[in-house]
């Protein structure tokens, strides 16, 4: 069956291959620069109740390196997992105020995100330190979340695949098989403007279709892609009942226990159904 859509992105001509695939979701709360060892304790306090129940997804919380103790202290003998923001390229050496991912392992965490936005806008991280933070990731044993998205909408599909290219591209089929993807359109983090599930919807395809390209269709429909970008509980539904969207990159909203309960919830129901996954083979005609 072969269908045709225009999204905002660009028109994706797309060809279904149908395959059935379970992906568990991943809703990975990102902290930022919040919260000291009293506001996390605090918040594990509630938030652990509040998701006990939630055994169809993967939860990640990723506060501040300094509190990643008190995190891994607070959700022990839970679901929950620790991650962290960021991480260094090296595993050690003479790199005044960076983190390894060994040292970051050693502590208990699972994951790391690498590459966000705020990453490449404010510290300078590029596309080549992101792959290889993405490899000193996985070297450590750790689970990286590289995050993509475009800064404009307009040639959104242009800005992501350069990003692809460059920053995911170059992984071993063995490297890909271990990362998690989050898009994130940057004019949607923090803005309170979401992208519409059927905007992010669209942009999980060409990834997705960009990732077969890459390193095949068992590699692409297996890989795990995120949506980030003003996530709240009033539209983590809408967004997770998009079949091509595994999971959420979560800033604001994960601060407080009760509204990112609320996300993990609300994004575990839809996850409880087993995915029928489809993967594209997607021609895409940029938008000048
Ligand atoms: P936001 O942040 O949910 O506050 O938009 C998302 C992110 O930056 O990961």
């Amino acid at each position: 069956m072969r269908s045709a859509f225009q999204s905002p992105i660009g028109l994706l001509r797309v060809g279904f291959s149908k395959a059935t695939h379970m992906r568990t979701p991943v809703i990975c709360g990102n902290w930022k620069m919040h919260k000291d060892a009293a506001g996390t304790a605090s918040f594990f306090e509630s938030f652990r109740t509040l998701v006990d129940r939630s055994e169809n997804c993967e939860v990640v919380i990723c506060p501040s390196f300094l509190n990643l103790e008190t995190a891994i202290r607070a959700t022990r003998g839970t679901r929950i997992q620790v991650g962290a923001q960021n991480l260094c390229w090296a595993t050690e050496g003479a790199f005044t105020g960076e983190v390894s991912g060994p040292m970051i392992r050693a502590l208990g965490c699972s994951h790391a995100i690498v590459g966000h936005s705020e990453r490449r806008k404010y510290f300078g991280e590029t596309n080549e330190s992101v792959l290889e933070k993405t490899v000193a990731a996985i070297d450590a044993g750790l689970t990286p979340i590289v995050c993509v998205g475009e800064h404009e909408k307009k040639n959104a599909g242009k800005a992501l695949m350069e990003q692809f290219r460059y920053a995911i591209d170059a992984l071993s089929d063995e490297q890909f098989a271990r990362i998690v993807i989050a898009y994130e359109p940057v004019w949607a983090i923090g803005t309170g403007e979401t992208a519409t599930p059927k905007t992010a919807a669209a942009a999980h395809l060409l990834i997705r279709g960009q990732a077969k390209d890459s390193f095949g269709k068992e590699a692409a429909n297996n890989v795990r892609i995120l949506y980030g970008g003003s996530v709240k509980p009033d539209n983590a539904k809408s967004l997770m009942a998009q079949p091509g969207i595994d999971g959420l990159l979560v800033g604001g909203a994960s601060l407080d226990p009760v509204s990112f309960g609320a996300i993990v919830n609300l994004s575990t129901c839809q996850a409880s159904r087993t995915s029928s996954m489809s993967y594209a083979k997607s021609r895409v005609i940029e938008r000048g």
